[in-house]
C-alpha cells in the first residue's frame, strides 16, 4: 500500500466547521493538503453565524498544517465563486472540493414550508453545484481535479418527514453524475459519499452503540482517498458507515419484452409486472447513451 500524499495540493470543504467536514478537513491538512476551511457556522437547521472554521483553522495550524477559513455561504453562486477566489489567492490553486455542507430540516410532506423546500435546494444542490463549477473551470484547465460530492442514505433510499432533504440529497447524485462524465476526459473525477456519522446531525436520531460505531474519521479516511490521485475512479456512490465501505449503484432489470402472442396494454403489464421488477438479473449502464444502447439491443 502506498501511502496517500496531499503535498501541494489544494483542498476546500464546505461546512467544515463542525461534523463531517471538520473531520474531512484535519483528515486533508493531515496528508499535507492545503485546506480552505468553509462555514457560515450556523445551526443544524442553517440558521445564525459563528467563528465555528477559525477554531478548525487554529486546530489544523496547531497540527503543522496550512489552512484558511472562509465564512461565505455556499447557497449561491457568488458564494462558491467567493470560495474559489480564496483558494487560488492564498494557495495559487485549487484541486480538491469536497461538497459537504448541509442543513436539516424536517416536516411532513403536505406541511413542508415553501422557504425550507428553497433553503434545502439552495443548500444541498446548488450549495454543492457553485462551488464546484467555480472550481472546474480551474481544475479543467489544469487537467486535474477531485470531487467529493456527499449524498445520504435519505436521498438514496427515502426517508420519512423530511422530502426537501430527500430529494435535494438525490439531486446530488445527479449532479455527480453529469460531473462525472463531463470531468473524465480532463482529468477530473467526481464521485459521493453517502456516510454515517455521529455529529449534532444525529445526534437526535443515533442510539448510543450506533453513535459508538460511527466515527467521523471512517468517512474521511474514504474522503481522502477519493480526494486523491491514487483515485482512479468517477461516477460511483460509495456508502460508509458501521465500519462498512460499500458502492451504492442504479441498475436496470432486464425487465419485460411483450412477444408477438402477449398482446399489450396495461393489462398485460399488470400482468407481467413481477417480472418487470425482478432484480435477480440487471445492468448497470455506464450514462444515458449506454443505456440507451442497451434498452435498443434485443
Ligand atoms: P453538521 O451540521 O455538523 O455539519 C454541517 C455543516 O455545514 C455545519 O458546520 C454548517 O454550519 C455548515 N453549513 C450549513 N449551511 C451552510 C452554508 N450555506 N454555507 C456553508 N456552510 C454551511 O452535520 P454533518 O453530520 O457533519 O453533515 C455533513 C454533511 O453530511 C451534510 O451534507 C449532511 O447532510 C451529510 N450527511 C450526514 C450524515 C451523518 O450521519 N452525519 C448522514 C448522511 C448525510
Amino acid at each position: 500500500m502506498s501511502e496517500i500524499r496531499l503535498h501541494g495540493r489544494v483542498a476546500i470543504v464546505t461546512g467544515a466547521g463542525g461534523g463531517l467536514g471538520r473531520s474531512h478537513a484535519l483528515a486533508l491538512a493531515r496528508c499535507g493538503a492545503s485546506v480552505v476551511v468553509n462555514d457560515i457556522g450556523g445551526g443544524v437547521e442553517g440558521r445564525g453565524t459563528s467563528d465555528a472554521a477559525d477554531k478548525v483553522v487554529a486546530d489544523i495550524i496547531a497540527a503543522s498544517g496550512r489552512a484558511v477559513a472562509n465564512y461565505a455561504s455556499v447557497a449561491t453562486r457568488a458564494g462558491g465563486q467567493a470560495i474559489v477566489d480564496q483558494a487560488i489567492d492564498r494557495f495559487g490553486r485549487v484541486d480538491i472540493v469536497v461538497a459537504n455542507a448541509g442543513i436539516q430540516r424536517n416536516d411532513r410532506y403536505e406541511d413542508f414550508a415553501e422557504q425550507d423546500m428553497h433553503d434545502m435546494l439552495d443548500v444541498h444542490l446548488e450549495g454543492s453545484f457553485w462551488v464546484t463549477q467555480a472550481a472546474y473551470q480551474f481544475m479543467k484547465e489544469a487537467r486535474y481535479g477531485r470531487v467529493v460530492f456527499t449524498t445520504s442514505g435519505a436521498g438514496l433510499y427515502g426517508r420519512p418527514n423530511s422530502p426537501g432533504y430527500v430529494a435535494a440529497k438525490n439531486g446530488i447524485v445527479g449532479l455527480m453524475n453529469a460531473l462525472a462524465i463531463e470531468g473524465q476526459p480532463f482529468g477530473v473525477l467526481a464521485n459521493a459519499i453517502a456516510p454515517f456519522a455521529r455529529t449534532r446531525m444525529t445526534d437526535p436520531v443515533f442510539d448510543e452503540d450506533q453513535a459508538r460505531r460511527n466515527p467521523p474519521e471512517f468517512v474521511s479516511d474514504l474522503v481522502v482517498y477519493l480526494s486523491s490521485q491514487q483515485c482512479s475512479m468517477t461516477h460511483e456512490v460509495i456508502q460508509a458507515g458501521f465500519g462498512r465501505y460499500a458502492r451504492v449503484f442504479v441498475g436496470r432489470t432486464v425487465g419485460w419484452t411483450p412477444g408477438p402472442g402477449d398482446g399489450g396494454g396495461p393489462e398485460a403489464i399488470a400482468a407481467h409486472i413481477d417480472e418487470i421488477l425482478d432484480s435477480s438479473q440487471f445492468v448497470v449502464p455506464k450514462n444515458a447513451f449506454d443505456d440507451l444502447k442497451d434498452m435498443a439491443s434485443p
